[in-house]
């Protein structure tokens, strides 16, 4: 089978619904909202623009049959959603044109829709330059998957030319560059480098859903590191780490969003926007398209009335919403000194 066509079964197999950090996040309850549903406005801001919706469809798959008609129901989920939405890896598109329609397909679906490319951080300008153009993309991912590779006997072991790549690529690219994981996490380290390499948007994708390390492990019979299937921050942690960082930019969380909830307690860590992947991956393999686009409406009026409830009228105003942390997380807290 196709490499992307295993991950996107292997995803699916792998997807149920499990305990993450975001249940370790609990919203201390405010009593009196004073105000009212009619008055939210879910919208934020990011990337140079402004989208009606706070979360948005994140990479996943391109680059076979299957995944053209996967692409082409998540761009029609996207557009009747008013959502924004990732590809995932166009590097087999940049190697194999053949395969470039079932990225070319979102475009058709929804001409005037803000959609992200991907790729990978050891691509070169020109590389991400074709990536953009494949489809009019309206700004780029690219992503760090260490752990993923070195899981793969086949896949990369060289990572020492990522971070000149990601300075180059986005000092010069026409459009906007996300750097995001894969669903490891970051820390403030990572973050604080990709800063001053003139990273602007930064995607934790933190561990709570997808593994990578788990799926690539289940493609081969042999090869052993099962204990990497949990490996990484956790998406809660990682927002908790993009917090310590005191110098501007926008941060985008991923990784194990289940529900209209896991967004809400996203934007309160600090979010600018919350992607998903897997969660509607699922649900659009199990239940079909219009299935998958009731499930997004009902998380849009979940949201609203979420906003209610703690008495925020808009996004960038959830931060303040006071929350404790319990077991794991706060532990992390303490050890790594934030309060
Ligand atoms: C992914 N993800 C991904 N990310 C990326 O940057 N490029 C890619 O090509 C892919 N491919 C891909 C395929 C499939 C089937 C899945 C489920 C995911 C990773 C994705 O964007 C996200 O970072 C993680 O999946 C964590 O989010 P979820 O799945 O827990 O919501």
């Amino acid at each position: 089978m196709n490499r992307k066509d295993e991950h996107v079964s292997l995803a699916k197999a792998f997807h149920k619904e499990k305990t993450n950090d975001f249940d370790a996040v609990r919203l201390i309850h405010n009593p009196l909202p004073q105000i009212d549903v009619k008055d939210v406005s879910l919208s934020t801001e990011i990337l140079n623009h402004k989208e009606e919706f706070p979360f948005f469809i994140n990479a996943m798959t391109g680059g076979s049959k299957k995944s053209l008609q996967i692409n082409r129901d998540l761009a029609f989920v996207a557009k009747e959603c008013r959502l924004m939405m990732a590809t995932g890896s166009v590097t087999a598109a940049l190697k194999d044109e053949s395969v470039s329609d079932s990225f070319k397909v979102v475009r058709k679906i929804n001409p005037t829709g803000f959609f992200l490319a991907n790729i990978g951080a050891h691509n070169t300008l020109e590389n991400a330059q074709r990536a953009v153009e494949l489809f009019g993309a309206n700004a780029l991912q690219l992503h760090l998957n260490a752990p993923q590779e070195l899981v793969m006997p086949e896949g990369d072991r060289s990572f020492s030319d990522w971070l000149d790549n990601i300075a180059e690529i986005t000092a010069k690219l026409e459009v906007p560059v996300v750097v995001k994981e894969v669903g490891f996490g970051m820390t403030r380290e990572a973050m604080l480098q990709l800063i001053s390499a003139g990273v602007q948007t930064i995607d934790v994708s933190g561990q709570g859903g997808t593994s990578f390390t788990q799926i690539e492990n289940a493609r081969r019979p042999k090869r052993e590191m099962a204990y990497l299937s949990e490996f990484g921050q956790s998406t809660v942690i990682s927002l908790l780490e993009a917090a310590q960082v005191t110098r501007s930019f926008e941060v985008i969380a991923s990784g194990g969003i289940r529900n209209a909830f896991d967004i809400f307690k996203s934007l309160i860590l600090g979010a600018d926007t919350v992607g998903i992947s897997a969660t509607i991956l699922n649900h659009l393999l199990s239940h079909g398209v219009e299935a998958t686009i009731e499930m997004i409406q009902s998380w849009q009026e979940d949201l609203a009335l979420l906003y209610t409830m703690v008495g925020k009228k808009n996004t960038h105003t959830l931060e303040t919403v006071p929350v404790i942390f319990t077991d794991e997380v706060w532990q992390w807290c303490q050890a790594r000194s934030i309060d």
